[in-house]
């Protein structure tokens, strides 16, 4: 690893620390709690068949331009395509796009916080749980035993009608990503990552073959991987390619941030395929983790975001040690969330220390305060705020709350947007030998990620963001 000197001054220790770093920030809420109520609101099989195509044909590609740009360019997201524009004798204008991914990171990590403080909140309640099972002398019993249903699943409704609750959560997540950020890539990023992410591994190994034993495989296996392809409707098609985009940290110049922290001269072509694989893995095993558990407990795979919330902790209470299970099962979402909400703080913290000239203590804060304040706004619209709509002008978000108005927006047209300029800028305009030097790709594949980059990406994505914008037209 030969060190160079960035606007930032920091880089990874090693190809394998970018690698669990770059894996880290994909895997996340994404996988464990967007990807499975996806599948089951969308009925299984089809959507999982065509989800992996686009991560292997749209979003692998995009990984691969996103880190490049960072790699070729050393410095936060504006910087770096900057810098390749100007390389390629291009106009930098184009940096453009890098703000526009730091203003979309910046309001991700706002909910991201808010979603990932009910996580820390069922850390805590099966915590207890587990604490008084184990002080019952009984360990491996069911979780929240001696209640029914109703208030097992009634919790979330508890907590999203307590704001301070919900606040109190919120500030200690945030405060956590904040703290990591501020120590910086090396002492913080790369740190957590290389804890957090061995850690995250054996629990999700161990949970999905706990379920496996205990729970629902055989149905499980049919649900997730027998298509029924008349389910494959084009709301559910544009559903997928979202969240492609969504898991493996595209369109927000996250991976450009990350990228440009990298030394060392290896090609890019293995590591990006290996996030890209590890990433969905995650995904699929995430669903063979959680379905198992509510088909042997007969519940509803299409019960939506509740799934996780609701659903999952009623299945503990009749499993087998329910109680620790439930426990590590919430750590392990607490865990992916954290190395995610990291790589979001990152970019806008890259952008104040790379284009503002600030110290990385206090664009860290900046941002992370900001996006802290944003996040109370999505978390009061469960409760005070409930009938506020701040994009009420605009159909596609006249219903939905806060937190799903940023979500919706964030998701449906700032993400697409991003992909769409990284592949039109790095397909169309950049240097092509500069691809090919920085990247290590060559021949047939330097070939087969050309055509992908430069016409199956901006096509797909252009269909995503016009379908997600008008509805109207998939009829
Ligand atoms: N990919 C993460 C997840 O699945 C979320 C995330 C982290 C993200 N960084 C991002 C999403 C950048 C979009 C852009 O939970």
């Amino acid at each position: 690893m030969v060190a160079q000197s960035t606007a930032t001054g920091e880089g990874w220790s090693s190809r394998s620390a970018f690698i669990l770093a770059a894996i880290g920030a994909a895997v996340g809420l994404g996988n464990i709690w967007r990807f499975p109520t996806l599948a089951g609101e969308s009925g299984g099989g089809a959507f999982v068949i065509f989800y992996i195509a686009c991560v292997f044909l749209l979003g692998l590609p995009l990984v691969l331009s996103e880190i490049f740009i960072g790699k070729a360019g050393q410095t936060d997201a504006v910087g770096s395509i900057r810098k390749v524009a100007q390389d390629s004798n291009v106009s930098e204008g184009w940096g453009i796009f890098g703000g526009i991914g730091a203003i979309a990171a910046f309001l991700i990590l706002s909910f991201y916080s808010v979603v990932a403080g009910w996580v820390l909140y069922y850390v805590g309640v099966f915590g207890m749980d587990l604490i008084q099972a184990i002080g019952a002398g009984d360990p491996f019993r069911g979780a929240l035993m001696g209640e029914s249903q109703e208030m097992i699943q009634g919790r979330m409704g508890d907590l999203f009608a307590n704001p301070g609750l919900l606040l109190a959560m919120h500030l200690a997540f945030m405060g956590l990503t904040l703290f990591i950020v501020a120590r910086g890539v090396h002492s913080g990023i790369e740190k957590a990552a290389t804890i957090l992410m061995p850690m995250f591994f054996v629990l999700l190994v161990g949970i999905t073959i706990y379920g496996a034993v205990v729970g629902d495989l055989t149905d499980t296996l049919a649900f997730l991987f027998t298509p029924d392809w008349s389910k494959l409707t084009p709301t559910v098609m544009n559903a997928a390619l979202g969240q492609a985009l969504f898991s493996l940290s595209l369109g927000v110049a996250g991976l450009i941030t990350y990228g440009s922290y990298i030394k060392g001269s290896e090609g890019l072509g293995g590591t990006s395929a290996m996030i890209a694989v590890a990433d969905t893995g995650v995904a699929l095993l995430a669903g063979m983790m959680i379905f198992p558990v509510v088909f042997a407990v007969g519940l509803d795979p299409a019960a939506g975001p509740t799934l996780v919330f609701q659903s999952l902790p009623f299945a503990f209470q009749s499993m087998p040690a329910g109680s620790l299970i439930g426990f590590l099962f919430f750590v392990l979402i607490l865990v992916a969330a954290v190395t995610s909400s990291i790589s979001l703080l990152e970019v806008p913290t890259a952008w104040g220390i790379g284009e503002l000239g600030w110290k990385r203590s206090m664009s860290a804060t900046v941002f992370g305060v900001g996006a802290f304040v944003v996040g109370i706004a999505c978390l009061l619209g469960y409760n005070v705020w409930s009938d506020v709509r701040i994009l009420s002008f605009w159909p596609l978000f006249a219903e939905t709350d806060i937190l799903d108005t940023i979500d919706g927006f964030t998701g449906k047209v700032m993400l697409p947007l991003g992909a769409l300029l990284t592949s039109l800028f790095v397909g169309w305009r950049v240097d092509r030998r500069m691809v090919q030097k920085v990247t290590g790709l060559s021949g047939g594949w330097f070939a087969l990620w050309r055509f992908l980059i430069a016409w199956l990406c901006p096509i797909a994505v252009t269909i995503i963001l016009v379908t997600g914008l008008f509805p109207s037209i998939l009829g």
